[in-house]
């Protein structure tokens, strides 16, 4: 099985997290979401002893909660210790009912509003990640109103390409997020905050894309920004203490996708971090990393029910299924390749090609292509593995579908922890009633 939280019962049903899917489809009803909460702390606990045996006390990991953003994965990130990146006053609020420690937590996005940074400096979120030059003058400003000073990173591209999936790149010169170096916008940048007497500049951060299967942009990209970093010293005499090299490692989706060890790619980045720092006399700074994908996308597992299965003579087979898209939009969005099992039969031959189709009204809401399963029949549940990132987080209404639950599973107990939304969700913030009801 493509991760080892997978495996098939002796009834032939699919399990995860050593429990039977179907059992759990016929309690919570499909779509389902289930997290193995076992997995998420594992991912974390890989990252935060790597880190902390590698870069030292003041290095750990901050969750891209972006990833899956719903208060109890944000109690989890606190148990463990980790940090957390937060990229919206919505993540924000998230995560500030679930009381977590905001002392940790670094705010991003490339147009925060001044509501926004009003609403993150009263929550005492712990650093902005500032994104431009505009930004920099609305938080000074802010901040001279609240007599406060305001701990931030500066957010820099370095220009590595990381040669991922365009639409998830974003170190390269022309993005969108941060100020280039190669420009001389970012040093420019660091001279204008140096001036902002309500700001205190206490490092850099960079992220370079998403889906890496190798460090080599991760080394790149802090040889680049330490090097960027020392000439800061020389300029202003300001030695920064923080380099975040953002996220981005890969996860497995597919047989055909490398198991990177993340412990050995991170101690190959310090190693190279250490050399780096030694050649150009520079101290060795807290190193942060934010990983997302790596934290949740193999704790999650998506179920479905079998609708129909259409063969087409001489052209394709349709498994229809009561998601898609609305759960998630991966595959119409970037062609991401996923694996599907039929979970009732996972013990069948595979004897039947198929595209997954989803239920919404849209001829490209595919799950999947030329997929082998065991045929289905009607009522048949299907799993989709590795769906704990941006599946849930990128979930949408389209067609008035609800989104599904979320069920955390941990020690063979499972619990549901985001309940599948209703049609009265659907429609709370709909006024036409009470509009009608209104005295003209
Ligand atoms: N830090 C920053 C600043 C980021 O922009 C991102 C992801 C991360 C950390 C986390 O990266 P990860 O470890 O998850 O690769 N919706 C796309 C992914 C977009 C990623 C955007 N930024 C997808 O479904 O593949």
């Amino acid at each position: 099985m493509l991760h080892t939280n997978l495996s098939v019962n002796p009834e032939g049903h699919l399990t995860f997290a050593g429990m039977d899917t179907v059992r759990l489809c016929e309690k919570y009803g499909t779509p389902l979401l289930l997290l193995d909460e076992d997995r998420v702390r594992q991912n974390l606990r890989t990252y935060l002893r790597t880190m902390r045996e590698v870069f030292g006390a003041g290095s750990f990991p901050c969750y891209a909660s972006k990833a899956l953003s719903f208060t109890g994965i944000y109690k989890i990130v606190a148990e463990e210790g980790a940090g957390v990146d937060l990229v919206s006053p919505g993540e924000l609020y998230t995560a500030a009912r679930a009381r977590f420690p905001l002392s940790r937590a670094f705010f991003h996005g490339n147009n925060k509003t001044d509501e926004d940074i009003r609403y993150a400096l009263e929550a005492g979120v712990g650093y902005f990640v500032v994104d431009n030059a505009e930004e920099l003058a609305a938080l000074e400003k802010l901040c001279q109103s609240r007599d406060t000073q305001q701990k931030i990173l500066l957010r820099l591209t370095p220009g590595i390409d990381p040669h991922t999936h365009a639409k998830i790149s974003t170190g390269k010169v022309d993005s969108k997020f941060g100020v280039a170096i190669e420009t001389g916008q970012a040093m420019e940048l660091v001279r204008r905050t140096l001036d902002c007497p309500h700001i205190h500049l206490a490092g850099f951060h960079c992220h370079v894309g998403s889906q890496c299967f190798d460090s080599q942009p991760f080394i790149d990209a802090a040889a680049i920004m330490l090097d960027f970093m020392t000439k800061v010293r020389d300029r202003f005499g300001l030695t920064a203490d923080i380099l975040n090299l953002g996220g981005g490692y890969g996860v497995r989706y597919v047989d055909a996708h490398p198991s990177i060890d993340i412990a050995d790619n991170i101690r190959l980045v310090a190693r190279r971090i250490r050399e780096t720092c030694a050649a150009l006399s520079f101290p060795q700074p807290r190193i942060l990393l934010e990983p997302g994908r790596s934290i949740v996308a193999d704790a999650g597992l998506t179920l479905y029910t079998c609708g129909s299965v259409k063969t087409i003579p001489g052209y394709k087979s349709y498994v229809s299924v009561d998601g898609g898209m609305t759960d998630n939009p991966r595959y119409a969005l970037y062609q991401a390749p996923y694996t599907v099992l039929n979970a009732s039969r996972a013990a069948a031959p595979a004897d039947l090609t198929a595209t997954i189709a989803g239920r919404c009204c849209e001829s490209g809401d595919l799950i999947q292509e030329n997929v082998t399963l065991p045929t289905p029949a009607r009522g048949d549940r299907i799993a989709v593995l590795v769906t704990g990132a941006y599946n849930y987080s990128m979930a949408s209404n389209y067609n008035r579908i609800p989104r599904p639950p979320i069920v955390l599973l941990h020690d063979g107990q499972d619990r549901l922890a985001v309940r599948r939304e209703s049609f009265e969700d659907l429609v709370r913030n709909d006024l036409c009633e009470e509009l009608a009801a209104e005295p003209s």
